[in-house]
């Protein structure tokens, strides 16, 4: 295990100053022992200066609740709005009682939320993702349903309109910045409707509670760098950001997996008890207090990690895995990652913690290496790599293990056509945006990973994807790209760096708000009404029968 501590230690001069104050604290306790030190430790502690809206906890039965949601259907939301604070305000009752959210018995919460889920034709139509079906009817009657949680679902589905309306294809923005084009996109137009209007309304709360370094913090450099640049940009935003969790349409878990691999994980121990025992406890702590992560069962809810043990501390809570939107560099698919509902992170080795000197390499012209890669044997599809093309076989295609001595590792980057980015011990690899970076294609070498951004950008359209079994093949592979394919791939490259690059504070369009978008895309995925998912995986499982013509946002057309 110890390949997956070299890099935690490496990193980080960005939380010297806590690291040193708490191995400090821990030798005060008698010496390195993680376990005493987690159950000692107290990260919760509210930060006080928090208005937390408890709705009144009023009693609300299975049987109650479904009338008025017929009440709604029927056209009577005004007797609805009347009683909202003793139905709607209140997280329901029933739901509660089945919905554990650190140990839900899931057959039990089930049936009853079969048992509760609105049969109306008539929400469905509301809140139907078909933007050309005409919520016009409905939306008199909605608006009139005063809850917060209704006025933010009505402005989401106006969003989802706005997205899907074929005739805002010829319209030009007011966009000074910036204007996607080109293939690059599946769907330029809708991405940069869907981007407007998630600038126009979306808003994410930060959960207060918690305290460095385990919670507001993150490493700022190092491959980890994007977990904690998200962290610590997100803190400080003031566009998105909101301090008042009835406004919000997300909800962040502003925990880092890397903060805890390394504070309360006992190294080489194997044992992921600690960090799990953590973020239970975080979600214990916010679900008691707060009545969001019951409302949604977690759907409205995003956790962030580069780790490549994301995934794992997503495990500790049923709902955390199963309904948040889990923001990870470690986007495998075989590992239970969803591309609907999950959201890929591109690994960034920011090794100042900033990008200055990193972006930018010379033209085609000046790139004679065709292929290019230097790395450790980390994972499966590395010794596959080297066993074919590494060490000197190639004249073409420059394959290393270790570098020659006085060779630069990015000036290689820019001296190259095209950088292979083969998964090491993780999906994901830096190297994709290093290449980005340096203006080199990027060659993506690995099984079930999801890059980063793929709702929005056709990756086809400016990087190369050769399949593991095909390795032998590389160099034939590549050299057989046409020079005019390959100049089109290449400017792409440059055009599609504004999305990677990571700025602070942050700029539009740039990594922050690239995964603020991808966020905000698997929110639209997801309706949320009277305390149920309405669509989004789960919902359409358990109560959006696709022959009722329920489905969520294809979104994979942006
Ligand atoms: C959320 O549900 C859990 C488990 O049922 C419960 O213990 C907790 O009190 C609920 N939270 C709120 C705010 O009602
Ligand atoms: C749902 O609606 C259908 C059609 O109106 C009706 O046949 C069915 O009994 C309803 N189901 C419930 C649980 O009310
Ligand atoms: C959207 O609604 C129109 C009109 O009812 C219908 O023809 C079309 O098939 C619907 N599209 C989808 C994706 O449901
Ligand atoms: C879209 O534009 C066409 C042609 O301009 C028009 O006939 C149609 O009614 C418009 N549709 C909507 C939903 O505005
Ligand atoms: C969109 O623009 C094209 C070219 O400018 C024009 O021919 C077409 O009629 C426009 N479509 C709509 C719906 O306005
Ligand atoms: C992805 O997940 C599968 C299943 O756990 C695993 O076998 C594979 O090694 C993972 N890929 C990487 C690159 O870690």
């Amino acid at each position: 295990m110890g390949y997956y501590w070299s890099p935690v230690v490496k990193l980080l001069i960005c939380i010297i100053i806590p690291l040193i104050l708490v191995s400090g604290f821990i030798s005060l306790m008698g010496g390195p022992n993680p376990s005493n030190w987690v159950s000692n430790y107290q990260p919760f502690s509210s930060s006080g200066d928090i208005n937390t809206k408890l709705r009144p906890n009023s009693q609300v039965s299975t049987k109650e609740l479904k009338s008025k949601i017929d009440g709604i259907v029927e056209g009577t939301a005004e007797q609805a709005a009347e009683t909202e604070h003793s139905v709607f305000a209140a997280p329901p009752l029933a739901i509660q009682a089945a919905v554990s959210p650190v140990f839900a018995p899931a057959a039990k919460e089930e049936s009853i939320l079969k048992d509760m889920a609105p049969n109306s034709t008539d929400i469905i139509a509301a809140l139907s993702l078909n933007g050309t079906h005409d919520p016009p009817t409905r939306k008199v009657k909605l608006e009139k349903v005063t809850t917060h949680l209704d006025r933010l679902e009505f402005g989401l589905q106006k969003a989802r309109a706005v997205i899907k309306e074929p005739n805002y294809t010829n319209r030009t923005f007011n966009d000074p910045d910036f204007k996607p084009v080109g293939p690059l996109y599946w769907n330029a137009n809708a991405f940069h409707r869907s981007y407007l209007e998630m600038e126009k309304q979306f808003k994410v709360y930060v959960y207060e509670e918690g305290e460095a370094p385990l919670f507001h913090n993150g490493p700022c450099k190092s491959i980890y760098s994007t977990e904690g640049n998200f962290i610590h940009l997100m803190e400080i935003d003031s566009k998105f950001r909101t301090k008042d969790p009835d406004k919000a349409h997300v909800f962040f878990l502003p925990f880092s997996v890397v903060m805890m691999v390394h504070y309360v994980y006992r190294r080489d121990s194997h044992d992921f008890g600690p960090i799990r025992h953590t973020v239970r406890d975080y979600i214990s702590v916010i679900s008691n207090k707060y009545p969001y992560w019951n409302r949604s069962l977690a759907a409205d809810h995003f956790m962030l990690s580069c780790h490549d043990w994301g995934p794992e501390a997503s495990f500790s809570v049923p709902y955390l895995k199963k309904n948040s939107i889990r923001v990870l560099c470690n986007a495998n698919t075989s590992e239970g990652f969803r591309p609907r509902k999950d959201v890929s992170l591109p690994e960034i080795n920011l090794r100042t913690g900033a990008i200055d000197g990193f972006v930018g390499g010379p033209s085609p012209s000046h790139r004679s290496i065709l292929g290019f890669f230097a790395g450790g044997l980390h994972g499966p599809i590395r010794p596959i790599l080297l066993e074919h093309w590494g060490n000197k076989q190639d004249e073409d295609l420059k394959i290393y293990t270790y570098l020659p001595k006085g060779v630069s590792y990015y000036d290689m980057l820019r001296s190259s056509k095209f950088c292979i980015c083969p998964s090491g011990y993780e999906v994901a690899s830096p190297r994709v945006v290093e290449a980005i970076y340096t203006g080199c294609v990027p060659v993506l070498i690995s099984d079930h990973y999801v890059p980063p951004f793929s709702d929005v950008l056709n990756w086809k359209s400016f990087s190369v994807e050769v399949s593991v079994k095909d390795i032998p093949k590389l160099k034939a592979i590549l050299a057989n790209i046409p020079m005019r394919q390959y100049l089109k791939m290449y400017r792409r490259v440059l055009q599609v760096r504004t999305h990677f690059e990571v700025h602070s504070p942050p700029k539009r369009y740039d990594f922050f708000h690239m995964i603020l978008h991808s966020v905000w895309l698997r929110r639209l995925n997801c309706g949320i009404i009277f305390g149920y998912i309405v669509f989004g995986e789960e919902g359409a499982k358990n109560y959006c029968p696709q022959e009722r013509g329920w489905k969520g946002v294809e979104f994979k057309f942006l």
